[in-house]
């Protein structure tokens, strides 16, 4: 799929979520409180960013939290519902709407506000539920227009589904995570011709050993493609780390949160239990987050 196509996914995807987002997963009802906000806040104030932008901005859910203090905020996002609901909430807040505008982080005149003929370099640039939506082969470009964006020593974060948590849900994630990543099956099948079956028939009984009927698939509301439905892959922390050092960052931290106490499936037993064993777990340092924490955000300064 070219990125023209992944990109009209992904904003269908998005086109019902503008005006809901924000209570959905940072309102008092959200399934999980969203605790990667105060991570990149402490980031930002420690590295002392005032000029800030958020390539994906969504609703300016993250934007919004930084109102108030004193940083000078900017943001984009590729679908337009999103950009109007964010540029509703900073007019609301006394803030020019035109700070926010549509773009990809595809591309990289989309990291300067429109308006400006000169390039502003900004302190620091977060991207939050983003990189999900890159397909493999751009992950290298994106950073590259991350990194651009950013003053000399100026701070990147990226916050991206942690695919090492599949060693830990025992689910379809799982299986595939055995499958692609570590047995490579393909690779495992070309070594030798009179194994192939027996190669093939001991990766189809490793399903057994999984829940494959789990998670289920998260459908779209009005018909449009769900957020299982478009391209919403995870990353490995350490391989996202060595492509922040290829990109020419230093100081790389991975910071680990949405932990959970026991795999997912079994969360519907015990709910409050549940979540506030896993509350009482989020350490963005702990290396229990490699397997236990669901997402990650992994900062970096500028070469
Ligand atoms: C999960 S939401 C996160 C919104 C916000 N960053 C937050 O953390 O609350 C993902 C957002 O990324 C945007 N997005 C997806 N692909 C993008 C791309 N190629 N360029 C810019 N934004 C993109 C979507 O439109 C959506 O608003």
């Amino acid at each position: 799929m070219g990125y023209q196509q992944i990109e009209a996914s992904v904003r269908s995807c998005y086109a019902t979520w503008g005006e809901t987002y924000y209570e959905n997963y940072y309102g008092g009802q959200a399934p999980y409180p969203p605790v990667h906000r105060d991570i990149l806040k402490n980031v930002l104030y420690e590295a002392q960013a005032i000029t800030v932008l958020d390539a994906g901005c969504g609703p300016a859910s993250f934007l919004r939290e930084l109102f108030g203090t004193g940083m000078d905020l900017y943001g984009f996002d590729l679908t337009p519902e999103m950009v109007a609901e964010a540029q509703r909430v900073f007019k609301q807040n006394g803030l020019q709407p035109e700070r926010v505008w549509q773009g990809s982080v595809f591309d990289q005149k989309a990291f300067r506000p429109p308006w400006r003929r000169r390039k502003k370099l900004f302190d620091a640039v977060v991207c939050c539920g983003v990189f999900p939506h890159i397909p493999k082969e751009a992950d290298a470009l994106v950073l590259a227009n991350l990194r651009s964006a950013v003053k000399k020593d100026g701070l990147v974060a990226v916050e991206a589904r942690n695919q090492l948590f599949a060693l830990f849900t025992l689910n379809r994630y799982s299986h595939d995570f055995f499958l692609r990543e570590l047995v490579k099956q393909d690779e495992l099948e070309q070594q030798a011709e009179e194994y192939v079956h027996a190669v093939r028939e001991a990766c189809n009984d490793l399903a057994r050993h999984f829940r494959m009927d789990l998670p289920p698939l998260r459908k779209g509301m009005q018909g449009e493609p769900g957020y299982d439905e478009v391209l919403s892959r995870t990353h490995n922390p350490l391989v996202l780390r060595e492509q922040f050092l290829s990109a020419g960052f230093r100081d790389i931290r991975v910071l680990f949160y949405h932990y959970h106490c026991l795999p997912p499936m079994f969360e519907s037993r015990i709910p409050e239990f549940f979540r506030s064993q896993s509350l009482a777990m989020e350490d963005p340092s702990d290396w229990r987050g490699y397997f236990m924490a669901s997402a990650f955000i992994m900062t970096g300064r500028k070469t």
